[in-house]
């Protein structure tokens, strides 16, 4: 596992007068499960995007522990995603998805089986390893999808909005299987959400942004009493 650092990190997409990131400065501990919160097209995927290398830095670098990785292509980066819109094979097993990463790693077949079963096992996958995407639920897929981004024990697990698409019934259930399961394998985690309540629940810490900008970043509780200023006051104040 590591920490990870944005050490004053800006981005403009090409083509955009304004920044969608500007000046980021954030260290998220080894093992800490941080949200990210914050309106519409503030920033946040663009975060997520710069810390798997999808989309470069303009200025400003990115460390997981010690290496600084802004130079390194995503594939090299131990960084694992699970985004919005996540898409499985739908021609193979859930088994043949989970284990998916570990093919194209060459990871040797029975240690890989072994991976996947143990993986599916801590989301309560075991039963279903055998169906295709489409027989399984939606909550269902998204277990598939987050077994599959960390059978190969990623250092730093990234979520954008992964729940969206699940009921208000099963996210709750979900959000519980997420806490424990980061917390028994003490991942460092990034995950972007609109639900506040979500975000005080699975967050160590809440990381709010606004216009490309980290206004303030601190406990559910220190935001709650202490909020950076009125900007902050306010998005917390209406997404209750
Ligand atoms: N590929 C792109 N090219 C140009 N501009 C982009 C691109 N992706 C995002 N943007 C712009 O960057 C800003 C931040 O977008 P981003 O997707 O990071 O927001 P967000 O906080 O994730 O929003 P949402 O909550 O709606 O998902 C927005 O103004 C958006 O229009
Ligand atoms: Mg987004």
């Amino acid at each position: 596992m590591a920490s990870v650092l944005f050490s004053d990190v800006s981005r403009t997409y090409p083509g955009n007068t304004q920044p969608s990131l500007s000046h980021v400065t954030l260290h998220i501990a080894d093992g800490e499960f941080v949200c990210i919160v914050g309106p519409s097209g503030s920033g946040k995927t663009t975060l997520l995007r710069l810390l798997a290398g999808l989309e470069p830095c303009d200025s400003g670098n990115i460390f997981l522990g010690d290496t600084d990785v802004s130079e390194v292509p995503p594939q090299h980066r131990d960084v694992a995603f699970v985004f919005q819109s996540f898409a499985l094979y739908p021609h193979l097993s859930v088994a043949d998805n989970i284990g998916f990463p570990l093919l194209t790693a060459g990871v040797p077949r029975e240690q890989a089986r072994q991976q996947v079963e143990e993986t599916a096992a801590l989301l309560s996958l075991g039963k279903l390893l055998q169906r295709k995407p489409g027989q399984l639920s939606g909550g269902e897929r998204q277990r598939v999808a987050m077994a599959r981004a960390i059978v190969r024990k990623p250092r730093v697990f990234a979520m954008d909005e992964p729940m969206s698409s699940i009921d208000a019934h099963l996210r709750r259930a979900l959000r519980e299987e997420i806490a424990a399961l980061q917390a028994s394998l003490g991942i460092t985690c990034l995950y972007v959400t609109h639900d506040l309540a979500e975000a005080n629940q699975l967050g160590q810490r809440v990381a709010v942004v606004m216009n490309g900008e980290l206004q303030q970043i601190g406990t559910p509780d220190e935001l709650r009493d202490n909020p950076a200023n009125a900007a902050v006051a306010d998005f917390l104040a209406t997404s209750a």
